[in-house]
């Protein structure tokens, strides 16, 4: 595959993720084996994520989606995360699984957990595509795909300024884009 100039190398093919993400569609179906499930999609990086997971899950369910903001970055100190949309319907007695892109620090995470046992499901779980290296051990990632460097990574939905989203695969960033 020829990468773009901003990107290092392949760290995740297509091919690996397909594979992983259908190990991860038969774990969950295996453990909700006569429930119905909510899927959250948290918005924009999991978009890709959920469409592959879901349509591989053959018990009954459906998706939703909810877009956050962290404050970027640069204030990693205030670790503030904001709701942008919320969820159409209420989650109240559903089984529910939040559906992310890529943990870091886990501070998103903790805040969707936290915000989520808050409005009473039946059950909450997280799916998780990439964990960082340095993630914090207290975040609880109940499916997890692949750990990977603390590197910056786009594509399969993840981006770098927006760019990259729809790269098949999962890409290492320069060091030089990211890193002052
Ligand atoms: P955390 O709150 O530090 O765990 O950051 C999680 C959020 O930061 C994710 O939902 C992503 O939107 C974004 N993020 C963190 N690392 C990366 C990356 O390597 N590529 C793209 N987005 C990332
Ligand atoms: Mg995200």
């Amino acid at each position: 595959m020829d990468l773009a100039p901003e990107l290092e190398r392949v760290l995740i093919t297509p091919e690996a993720i397909e594979v992983r993400v259908g190990e991860l569609a038969g774990q969950i179906e295996a453990e909700y084996v006569g429930e119905e499930l909510l899927f959250v999609g948290i918005l924009k990086g999991a978009f890709i994520f959920l469409a592959d997971l879901t349509r591989r899950i053959s018990i009954p369910h459906i998706v939703d989606f909810m877009a956050i903001s962290s404050y970027g970055k640069a204030s990693v100190s205030s670790g503030a995360v904001r709701i942008l949309m919320d969820l159409r319907e209420s989650v109240v007695g559903k089984h529910v699984i939040l559906v992310e892109d890529i943990i870091d620090s886990g501070r998103t995470l903790a805040y969707l957990q936290e915000t989520f046992a808050g409005r009473r499901p039946a059950s909450l779980r997280s799916c998780v595509l990439l964990r960082k290296e340095r993630t914090h051990a207290e975040v609880e990632i109940d499916y997890l795909g692949f750990t990977i460097p603390d590197v910056w990574v786009v594509g399969y939905g993840l981006d770098l300024a927006e760019r990259f989203r729809t790269l098949p695969c999962i890409a290492e960033v320069k060091r030089s884009l990211y890193q002052a």
